[in-house]
């Protein structure tokens, strides 16, 4: 049976890159996709969606336009130096399709997810607000949520927005404190792993290739790698969102550890992903005995992305 997912994004470049992977995949069945304030505004990420979904003539999966901003904190800029002024590196995308509906996320994932026979998995690679929300309106639909996996925060790896904090994290900090403190079972593929995997250019120049995408990767991945040559010198591009995603489609690819997650929310720190490793809880303390999240720390890189190349060009 495949996995139902649902994959919440603020699609940029990796969240392209992510979805292609999930909408290619045949272990993964999408029930819909809901969008977030990050790389780009919220609508803009259902435009981006949109383009995607027709690109890959997959309309039938709904989208939903979700929250666009913190819950509390305030919107920071959205990082066009990274993924381009629209998100898609040299696309700009208008297209809204029928398929984008006008329920707003948050409802939307509530009902879905409560009304499910199944289990879903929730992949989110954006910000965690609109899950972070659903989960403190209707803490009952906790029952039926298989997983969480989490494109987000760091264990031993310093952050991207700063030293502290991974961007999706700092993105809205709270609504990340409510879903690593709720009941459901909770993955972090931190910038640990997702900075390990490295896209040269070798590797692109075969994406690029791709009959039906190749002109698509090729155009959202150029600003994407620049960013990556001035500001670390890497001569390729890190998918973060892309690992996540295959991440739910085969575990086997990263070692993980398991500890609980508390999310700073506030000043120097703010956004950073602290792991409690211990096993011992003094009772009484605000460290409550929140249950414990798997933590990737390792990935077998030459393997994740031939699986991803395995993927696209089945
Ligand atoms: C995360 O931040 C976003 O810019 C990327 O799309 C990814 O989800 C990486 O820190
Ligand atoms: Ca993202």
């Amino acid at each position: 049976m495949k996995k139902k997912i649902i994959i919440d994004t603020d699609c940029g470049v990796d969240d392209s890159l992510a979805l292609l992977c999930a909408l290619n995949s045949d272990k993964l069945e999408i029930l819909c996709i809901t969008t977030v304030f990050g790389n780009v505004s919220v609508r803009q990420a259902a435009h981006n969606t949109s383009y995607i979904l027709r690109m890959t003539e997959r309309e039938d999966i709904p989208i939903l336009i979700g929250q666009a901003k913190p819950i509390v904190q305030p919107l920071r800029y959205p990082p066009d130096f990274i993924h381009g002024k629209y998100g898609l590196g040299t696309i700009r995308s208008e297209y809204t399709g029928k398929n984008v509906l006008t329920t707003s996320a948050v409802e939307y994932l509530i009902q879905t997810i409560r009304n499910s026979d199944d289990k879903i998995t929730i992949i989110t690679i954006g910000p965690l607000t609109n899950i972070g929300l659903a989960l403190q309106l209707a803490p009952d639909i906790q029952d039926n949520i298989e997983e969480i996996i989490v494109m987000g925060g760091a264990y031993q790896a310093n952050g991207n927005v700063s030293p502290a904090a991974e961007a999706n994290i700092y993105g809205d900090a709270i609504a990340a404190e409510i879903v690593f403190r709720s009941d459901c079972l909770t993955t972090m593929v931190g910038l640990d792993v997702t900075t390990k995997v490295v896209m040269d250019k070798d590797y692109l120049s075969v994406l690029n290739n791709h009959k039906l995408y190749g002109n698509f990767i090729k155009s959202i991945t150029g600003t994407y790698y620049d960013f990556h040559v001035n500001c670390f010198d890497i001569h390729g591009i890190t998918p973060h969102d892309l690992v996540t995603v295959l991440y739910s489609i085969d575990k086997s690819l990263f070692t993980t550890i398991q500890g609980r997650i508390y999310v700073s929310a506030d000043g120097r720190m703010m956004g950073q992903t602290y792991v409690d490793r211990r096993t011992d809880i003094v009772p009484g303390t605000e460290w409550d005995n929140r249950i414990k999240s798997n933590i990737c720390t390792e990935v077998n890189v030459e393997n994740l992305l031939s699986e991803f190349k395995n993927i696209l060009f089945q």
